[in-house]
C-alpha cells in the first residue's frame, strides 16, 4: 500500500501547500519514504515519512498542479532514488503509483535496449519511461499525452491506482485505476486524485470513486472518465459526509477493522506473482540467489514473537507435513539466551511484520553468529530484520496500524505456504500436490470474502457473550495456534482474561476451570482431528461450559452439541488456518469495541517492540 495525491487547480491556492498537506492524511498508507512534484519547481524525494519531506521542502516550492507520493516499500529499499514521483529519461513525464507492476522486468529490459536509461530498483519508473517512448509515436497528433498514457497502462499487467502528468501539459492529469483505489476531487476550478478521500476532503466534499479499468483526465475545470478501451464513463460526483479520519479508516471505525476486512486483497498481494499453478511451484524471486543451499539445509527454527510466532507454529505443521523438513518454533526472546546446536544446514527464519522487533532481531544475529542460513518473512521493506537476513519473501501486506496484528498474520501464513510449496517441490512434493495447494490458495480470497459477509453474526455472538470475564481457545492440529491467536487477540485488546488450549490438552488440567460462566472458542473445522476436537467439546458441555465453534460450511451435528456455530468455507487443511482466524479476529474486535476500548492503541502496547 502507498498513498498518492494529485492536485490541479486555477483557484490561487499553492500547488505544493496543498500537496503536502494531504500527504500528512495519507500517513497511515505508508511512510518509508514521500516525494513530491510541480511543473514549476521540480521534484524533491526522501527517505522517511511527511515530515522529513516537510524538512527539504523550501518556501518557494509552488505551482498550480503537481503529485505527491507516500511509499510503502515493495520493489527497491526505501531510499532516495527508489522514491516516487519516477519520471522518465527526460524529467518530461512524472508518475506516482500505488500497486505493483509484474511485468516490469521484461518491460525494462525492452526499454533498456531501446536506449531509455534507469536509475531506480522501482517498478514504477519503468512506467514512466514507457509513456516516454508511446509519446514519442504520438507527439505529432492531438491529445498525444493521453494517447501515450493509455497506450503504456495497455502494456502494464499488475495492479496499479496511479496519477501521471507531463511537463508539456501541465495543467493536465490522467489518473488510472487497476486493483489500488483512486478517487477523484471535484472542487470550484480545481481537481484533485487521491489513494482515498481524506487529503481531498479540506477541499471538496464531491468525490467519484474510480473503477478497475477505469482512466481520467483532469484540468481545473474538467474531468472526464472513460474505460481504458475507450468508451466514456459517465458517472456523476457523490458527496461524501465523512470526516478525513474517516476516510482514512476506508469508513470503518477503526484501523482493526479495516485492516481484518483487506483479508482477502491482503492474500492476493502476498501470492501475485509468486504461483506458476499449472506446475505447481512457487517461484519466490526473494530466495532465488539461496535456492541451491536450500535444498540441502535439514533443519529450520523459525524465530519470532507473539503473533508472529503462532504463525510460524502453523508453518511449522506445514513445512514437517508437506516439505518433510524438521522444523523447530521459538520466541525470540527464548532463543537468544539459549546455546542453540546449529550448523551450516540449519536455516534459521525470522517472521516478523514490522522488522525491527528486537528480540527475533537478536535471535536472527544469533543464527548468524552460529553459522546458519538466515531467511526472514518480513512485511516491512528495508527494515533491520529484512536487512540483516540472507534473503527473504516480503509480505506485501501494507502497513498494519492497529496494534494489534491481523492482515499481517494472515499473509505470514500465505508466505509460510508459498515457502511450503517452494521447499516442498525440491523436496520430492508431486506436482499434483503443488498444484492442488496453488488451487485452493488461489480460491482463498473469495472464502474469505464469504466470511466477512457474516461478520453481523459475530458481532451479535460478541455481544452475547460481552459478560464473560474468562475465554478459552481450543484447537487441534493447524489449528492448535490458531487457538493461541485467537485468546491473544481477545486479551490484548478486551483485557480480559483469555487463553489458548490444545484441545487434546483440556482433560490434563484446563478443563477443572470449566463452569456455566467461562466460555470456550473452539475450533473444530472437519480435518482430520474434527472428530477429537468434537469430543473435548462434548467434556465442555457436560460440565455446563457455553461453546462457540468454528465449524465447516456444512457442518449440522455440531449445531447439536455447540451453544454457537461460526462457519467458515471448505479447505485444505493445512490453509484453513488463514479463514479460521478470521471469525476469531472479528470476535475479538467487536468485544472489545462494545466495551468501547481504543481498539488500535490497546493499554500499555506499542506496535513495534523495539526493546527488550
Ligand atoms: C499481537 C501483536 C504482537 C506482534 C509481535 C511481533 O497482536 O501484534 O504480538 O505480533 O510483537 O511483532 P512483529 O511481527 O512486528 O515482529
Amino acid at each position: 500500500m502507498c498513498g498518492i495525491f494529485a492536485y490541479t487547480g486555477k483557484s490561487g491556492k499553492d500547488a505544493g501547500k496543498v500537496l503536502l498537506q494531504g500527504l500528512v492524511s495519507l500517513e497511515y498508507r505508508g511512510y518509508d519514504s514521500a516525494g513530491i512534484f510541480t511543473p514549476e519547481s521540480g521534484s524533491i524525494k526522501t527517505p522517511g515519512a511527511v515530515a522529513e519531506l516537510k524538512k527539504k521542502v523550501p518556501k518557494k516550492f509552488n505551482g498550480k498542479s503537481g503529485i505527491a507520493h507516500l511509499r510503502w516499500a515493495t520493489h527497491g529499499e526505501p531510499t532516495k532514488v527508489n522514491a516516487h514521483p519516477h519520471s522518465d529519461c527526460q524529467g518530461e513525464i512524472w508518475i506516482v503509483h500505488n500497486g505493483i507492476i509484474e511485468n516490469f522486468k521484461e518491460l525494462k529490459d525492452k526499454l533498456t535496449k531501446a536506449g531509455h536509461t534507469f536509475v531506480s530498483e522501482s517498478d514504477t519508473e519503468v512506467f514512466a519511461h514507457l509513456v516516454e517512448e508511446k509519446l514519442k509515436k504520438a507527439k505529432s497528433a492531438k491529445g498525444g499525452f493521453e494517447k501515450a498514457a493509455v497506450a503504456a497502462l495497455k502494456e502494464i499487467r499488475g495492479t496499479y491506482g496511479m496519477a501521471i502528468q507531463y511537463k508539456g501539459e501541465p495543467e493536465k492529469l490522467i489518473a488510472a485505476r487497476m486493483g489500488s483505489p483512486i478517487v477523484l476531487g471535484v472542487g470550484k476550478h480545481e481537481r484533485f486524485i487521491a489513494s482515498d478521500a481524506s487529503p481531498i476532503l479540506p477541499h471538496t466534499k464531491k468525490v467519484i470513486f474510480l473503477e478497475d479499468g477505469e482512466v481520467a483526465v483532469i484540468t481545473p475545470d474538467t474531468h472526464t472518465v472513460y474505460k481504458l478501451e475507450g468508451s466514456r464513463v459517465s458517472r456523476k460526483p457523490e458527496e461524501i459526509e465523512w470526516t478525513a479520519q474517516q476516510a482514512q479508516k476506508g469508513g470503518y471505525e477503526h484501523f482493526m477493522l479495516k485492516e481484518i476486512m483487506e483479508g482477502a486483497e491482503v492474500i492476493e498481494n502476498t501470492l501475485r506473482g509468486r504461483l506458476i499453478p499449472e506446475k505447481g511451484l512457487a517461484k519466490l524471486g526473494g530466495l532465488e540467489g539461496v535456492a541451491k543451499q536450500l535444498a540441502k539445509i535439514d533443519r529450520i527454527i523459525i524465530v519470532a514473537c507473539g503473533t508472529a510466532y503462532y504463525a510460524g507454529l502453523v508453518g511449522e505443521y506445514m513445512l514437517e507435513e508437506h516439505a518433510g523438513i524438521p522444523v523447530e518454533v521459538e520466541l525470540g526472546s527464548e532463543f537468544r539466551y539459549r546455546k542453540p546446536v546449529i550448523n551450516e544446514k540449519t536455516v534459521v527464519l525470522a517472521i516478523s511484520q514490522s522488522g525491527e522487533t528486537l528480540d527475533t532481531l537478536e535471535a536472527v544475529r544469533e543464527g548468524k553468529r552460529r553459522g546458519a542460513l538466515t531467511l526472514g518473512i518480513v512485511n516491512t521493506v528495508g527494515s533491520t530484520i529484512a536487512r540483516e537476513t540472507d534473503a527473504g519473501v516480503y509480505n506485501h501486506a501494507g502497513p498494519e496500524i492497529g496494534v494489534a496484528s491481523t492482515k499481517a498474520f494472515v499473509s505470514q501464513l500465505v508466505a509460510l505456504t508459498l515457502l511450503t510449496v517452494f521447499l516442498g517441490r525440491q523436496r520430492g512434493m508431486q506436482p499434483s500436490e503443488g498444484k492442488k495447494i496453488a488451487r485452493e490458495l488461489k480460491a482463498l480470497p473469495a472464502k474469505a470474502q464469504k466470511i466477512f459477509k457474516g461478520k453481523g453474526a459475530i458481532e451479535k455472538l460478541a455481544r452475547k457473550y460481552s459478560e464473560a470475564r474468562d475465554f478459552l481457545f481450543i484447537g487441534r492440529k493447524y489449528n492448535y495456534p490458531v487457538a493461541f491467536e485467537g485468546a491473544l487477540k481477545l486479551k490484548e485488546i478486551s483485557y480480559i482474561h483469555a487463553e489458548g488450549c490444545g484441545a487434546g490438552e483440556m482433560k490434563h488440567g484446563p478443563l477443572a476451570m470449566i463452569d456455566e460462566k467461562f466460555p470456550t472458542m473452539a475450533l473444530a473445522p472437519s480435518d482430520s482431528v474434527y472428530e477429537k476436537v468434537f469430543s473435548a467439546i462434548q467434556q465442555i458441555k457436560a460440565r455446563k461450559g457455553p461453546v462457540v465453534a468454528i465449524a465447516t460450511e456444512g457442518n449440522k451435528e455440531i449445531g447439536k452439541v455447540a451453544d454457537d456455530v461460526l462457519y467458515v468455507p471448505e479447505t485444505l487443511e493445512m490453509l484453513m488456518p488463514i479463514l479460521s482466524v478470521i471469525p476469531l479476529q472479528l470476535f475479538a474486535y467487536y468485544f472489545a469495541r462494545n466495551k468501547g476500548y481504543n481498539v488500535d492503541r490497546p493499554r500499555n502496547l506499542a506496535k513495534s517492540v523495539t526493546v527488550e
